[in-house]
Formats: C-alpha cells, structure tokens, sequence
C-alpha cells in the first residue's frame, strides 16, 4: 500500500489564449475545473496504475472539497485520513495552458497548509510518496512513520531540511529543481530522478547516472499532471520491482500518455494506457 501525504487542490483552468506575461492581460481563454493538487494527482495515478492508495491531506469544509476528492473517491483511492477542516478552504489553483500545451500555476493553498504532523500520529505508513505542498514537519513525521520506501516530489522548490531527505529512498524533481537544490540531492544509495519534459527524464544513484529514457511521440494537449503521473509511475515500478531501466522507461512513458488530455486527473492514464503506449 502506498500512502501519500501531500494536497488536494481544485484547479480552474483558463486554456486557449496564450500566456500571459507579467502586467498583461490577454483574453479569449476557456474556463474548466478539475480536481488536482500534486498530492491528489499522484494518488489517483498510483491507483490507476493498480497500487492500492491511502491519501492523508486536508481539505476545507466548503463546496469546493468534494468537487476536488470526486474522481480520487471513483478510482478508489482511500480518503479515510482525508481531514475536513472548519475555518480552512479548499486548496485551489489558478492554471493557465496555452495552445502549445505550456502551463503557468499559481496556488492557493489554503487548508494543505493546516495539515499537521498530529494528523500522522498513529498512522501505519508502508511505502509514502510526499509532496512540498504540505507542511515539510507534516512530510518529516510521515516519512520517520514509513516502513517501506519513501518518494519525496520536492515540488515546488523550497528550502527542505537535510534530515527529510535523508529519510528518502527517492526524489523527483524537473530540471529547474534540481538546480535549486544541488549537490543536496546526492546521497549513497538514493535514487534522484529528473524529468526533463519533452527530452525524458534521468534516473541518478549516489551521485552517477544509471538509466535515461525518452518520451514516446505524442500530441500534447495539456503538460499539467505530467510530473505528477511520472513520480507515481516511478515509485510504482520501483516498488512492483522493475529494473532500473525499465521503471524509468515505464515512468516517462505514463508521463507522457498525462499530456495527451486535458486537465490534471481526468487526464491520467490507466496501466493499460501506459503498456499501449510502450508497445506502440
Ligand atoms: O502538478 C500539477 C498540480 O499542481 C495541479 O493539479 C495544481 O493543483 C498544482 O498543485
């Protein structure tokens, strides 16, 4: 069982006008919400690639908290340490996709940030993956929790203490991340993995490259929940016990069959979608 720790957003999202640059307006753009928040995205894409997911996260107690948890309730994915908070609002997220696919996100947090390292006391934690859209003492509690192994996304890029990643067996992070955190990332024996968008991803161990991967071709409609859907496919492998190669291969190509539809969730594949795609 994987347990996630991370956020719950709803994402509004304006597609079809190009991006705009600070101080512009630009028009003409189409609004549609989706449930997501790396947190949420990465548990319903373990689940549909068959893990069975626990999710521990907050959300408000307002009208947006279940239109945010409908497709994670579908794909069955266990919200039973889900917390509802009083006083708090649902997380959301301002997206902009431009016709190219490229996105611009800003957060709100909102309740992700209440999610406390009490909501970890007495949870049984076998594998975790752990997002930075939550409280890192929340991330750090969990992780000292885990029994098995132990996914850290570091997204977005914050300062996080050495004794949290020295919990983890990996970390994922895009290219801009793994400049900001540096030499930080490297231990002996842990995996770094960084995606790279239409170039693949690396996989590093103890500071050498050990495997690199390459999209499949695809038509990009949508790169938000990309990064998401590779650090679940990764974890997912990695624990299923594929070789090295294999698992990142499997993660880049779930990654990319997240881009080919819009919106966070609702554009997450399946594990068949994904074994279509590497067969194709
Ligand atoms: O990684 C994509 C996610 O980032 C979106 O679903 C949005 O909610 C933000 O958290």
């Amino acid at each position: 069982m994987i347990t996630v720790v991370g956020s719950v957003n709803l994402d509004l999202v304006a597609s079809g006008a190009p991006l705009p640059h600070p101080g512009e307006t630009v028009t003409g753009a189409r609004l549609a919400r989706y449930p997501g928040g790396k947190g949420a995205n990465q548990a319903l894409a373990a689940a549909r690639l068959g893990q069975s997911v626990r999710l521990i996260a907050a959300v408000g107690n307002d009208d947006m908290a279940e239109e945010a948890l409908k497709l994670l309730r579908a794909g069955g994915v266990d919200l039973s340490a889900t917390h509802f908070l009083n006083g708090e609002t649902t997380g959301v997220a301002l997206i902009a996709v431009s016709p190219e696919g490229e996105n611009l996100i800003v957060v709100c947090p909102g309740a992700n940030n209440a999610l406390a390292p009490s909501d970890i006391d007495g949870e049984a934690i076998e594998h975790m993956i752990g997002v930075l859209e939550v409280p890192v003492p929340t991330l750090l509690a969990a992780a000292r929790r885990a029994t098995g192994f132990v996914a850290l996304n570091l997204a977005p890029a914050l300062p996080v203490p050495p004794e949290l990643l020295a919990e983890a067996d990996l970390l994922v992070v895009n290219e801009t991340e793994a400049t900001a955190y540096g030499d930080s990332l490297r231990a002996p024996g842990r995996y770094v993995a960084i995606s790279l968008g239409s170039d693949g991803a690396q996989l590093w161990k103890g500071g050498t490259r050990i495997a690199s991967a390459k999209p499949p071709k695809i038509h990009v409609v949508d790169t938000v929940g990309a990064g998401d859907t590779f650090c679940a496919a990764l974890t997912t492998a990695l624990i299923e016990g594929m070789d090295d190669a294999s698992a990142l291969k499997f993660a880049v190509a779930a990654g990319a069959a997240a881009c080919t539809r819009p919106g966070a969730q609702p554009g997450l594949p399946t594990r068949a979608d994904v074994e279509a795609l590497l067969k194709a």
